[in-house]
């Protein structure tokens, strides 16, 4: 080979070493969920069965019909009872039909009262022991979840689905991990009661107490609100599990900035592990998801990132510095 491209080498070798962490990053994106997937109402087997009690249950109205008298009658259908097909089928259990969770007896109408305290199956009824679901820890999950705060409410019933609306669940922090939207949507869970009078007076005779004044003494809530998740601050960490169900009485509740605004921030554990253990599996960078969510976490974004680029240059010169010489040894050796 002529000297002339011996310059080639260590351009071709440099090249190499950028390309590795720009590899990386590309097959983790690919191994995440796809964000916000859309089925086809169409491709679920119960599509046909569910439309019976859909055209009542996510309609605004349904009809009333008098088989004696021949009269029929348009009667408003409760918030409460309407279920959005789209919802429904972009939720994790979008294959189902109505009746596989509910009584086939729901087919008749107006539905017998006996139904209305039918007992309902909980997640771990299904999930508990399946290999399928193994990622998600349904048995820590559960375990964690009867030493919270809400399982202890003890005058009426408050299972899982409390907060994983039945109808409209999807797995929020595999989906949409990054974005302001799934902090927004996992709040929202919490603040369907903490925030709603409404559905807080079905479970508790206590006076709701404003979100908004209890969390006064944060600086820029709306923005902190929209960042962090409430259960970064309400729940007790828990390393088996990628999100803690342990909500804690309000005493123990997390009100010291420095437990986010520091280097060894809980949001590494909490709000960013899911993109941590994903981050760890590729190339071991520490806190740099905190980067990925265009959030700037004061204190807690320390810039690792330029000190690996920094040991990368350093590395890049050396390898240029030591090639040369061997060029240079082996042309003086001709
Ligand atoms: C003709 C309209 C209509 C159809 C069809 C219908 N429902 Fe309903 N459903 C209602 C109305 C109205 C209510 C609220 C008042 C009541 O409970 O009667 C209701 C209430 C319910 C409730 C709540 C009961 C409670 O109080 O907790 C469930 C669950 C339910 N329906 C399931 C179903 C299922 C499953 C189907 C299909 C197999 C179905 N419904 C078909 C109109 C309908
Ligand atoms: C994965 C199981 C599951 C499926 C599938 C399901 N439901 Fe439900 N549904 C529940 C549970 C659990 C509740 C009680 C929620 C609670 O306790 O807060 C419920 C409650 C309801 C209610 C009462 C409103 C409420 O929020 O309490 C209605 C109405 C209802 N379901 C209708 C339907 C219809 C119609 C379908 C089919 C399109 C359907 N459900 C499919 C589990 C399911
Ligand atoms: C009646 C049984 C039943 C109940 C109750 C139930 N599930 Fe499921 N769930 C299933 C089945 C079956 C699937 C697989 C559906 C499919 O592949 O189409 C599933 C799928 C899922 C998935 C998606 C898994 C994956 O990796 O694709 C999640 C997450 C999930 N369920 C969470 C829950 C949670 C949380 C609860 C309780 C709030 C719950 N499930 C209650 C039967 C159930
Ligand atoms: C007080 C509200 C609340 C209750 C009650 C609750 N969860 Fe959750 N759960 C959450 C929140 C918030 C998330 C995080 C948002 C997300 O990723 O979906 C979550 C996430 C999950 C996930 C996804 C975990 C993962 O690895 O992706 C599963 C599975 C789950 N919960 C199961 C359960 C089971 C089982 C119960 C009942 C024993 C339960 N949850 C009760 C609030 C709750
Ligand atoms: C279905 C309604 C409901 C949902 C959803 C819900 N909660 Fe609660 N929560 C309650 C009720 C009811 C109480 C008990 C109030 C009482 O003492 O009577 C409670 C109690 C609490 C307490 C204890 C307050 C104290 O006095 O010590 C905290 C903290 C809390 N919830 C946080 C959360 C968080 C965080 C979420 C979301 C992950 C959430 N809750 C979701 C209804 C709900
Ligand atoms: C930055 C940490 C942090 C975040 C984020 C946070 N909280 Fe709190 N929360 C606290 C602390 C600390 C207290 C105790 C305040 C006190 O005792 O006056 C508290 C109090 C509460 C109480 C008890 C109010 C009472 O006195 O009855 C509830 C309920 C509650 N929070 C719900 C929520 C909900 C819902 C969210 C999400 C929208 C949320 N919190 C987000 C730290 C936080
Ligand atoms: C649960 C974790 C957590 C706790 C506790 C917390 N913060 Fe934050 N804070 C955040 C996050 C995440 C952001 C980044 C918001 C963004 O830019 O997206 C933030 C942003 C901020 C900002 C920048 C706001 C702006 O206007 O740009 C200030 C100032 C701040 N926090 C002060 C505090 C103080 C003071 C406390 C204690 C009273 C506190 N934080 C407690 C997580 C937390």
């Amino acid at each position: 080979m002529s000297n002339k491209f011996s310059w080639v080498y260590p351009v071709v070798i440099s090249l190499f070493f950028v390309s590795v962490p720009a590899k990386a990053l590309r097959e983790e994106n690919e191994n995440l969920p796809a964000q916000n997937q859309k089925n086809n109402p169409q491709d679920s087997p119960s599509f046909n069965d569910n439309e019976y009690c859909l055209r009542c249950h996510a309609s605004k109205y349904f009809v009333l019909s008098d088989s004696i008298n021949g009269q029929t009658q348009r009667q408003a259908m409760c918030d409460n009872f309407n279920i959005p097909k789209e919802k429904y089928y972009n939720s994790v259990h979008w294959t189902f039909s109505c009746t596989d969770c509910h009584s086939m007896e729901y087919k008749t109408f107006p539905h017998p009262l006996a139904l209305r305290f039918e007992t309902k199956l909980v997640c771990i009824d299904c999930h508990g022991g399946d290999e399928n679901f193994a990622q998600y820890h349904f048995e820590e999950i559960e375990t964690d979840y009867t030493k919270s705060i809400h399982a202890k409410i003890s005058t009426h019933e408050f299972t899982c689905w409390k907060c994983h609306n039945p109808h409209s669940y999807v797995p929020l922090a595999r989906r949409d991990s990054m974005t302001t939207d799934f902090v927004i949507s996992s709040n929202q869970m919490c603040l369907s009661c903490h925030g709603n009078f409404e559905n807080f007076q079905l479970l508790s005779d206590r006076e709701l107490t404003g979100v908004i004044e209890k969390h006064d003494w944060l600086p820029n809530q709306s923005l902190h609100f929209k960042s962090v998740r409430c259960i970064e601050c309400h729940s007790a960490q828990n390393n088996d599990i990628l999100i803690s169900h342990n909500i804690l009485p309000k005493d123990s509740a997390i009100s010291d900035c420095v437990k986010c605004h520091s280097s060894n921030s809980i949001l590494m554990g909490t709000l960013y592990k899911f993109r941590t253990i994903e981050r760890r599996k590729s190339y071991g960078f520490v806190n740099s998801a905190i980067i990925d969510n265009n959030s700037y976490v004061i204190g807690a974004n320390r810039s690792r990132f330029m000190n690996i680029t920094g040991i990368l240059i350093i590395i890049i010169t050396l390898m240029i510095i030591i090639i040369h010489t061997i060029f240079r040894i082996n042309k003086s050796k001709k």
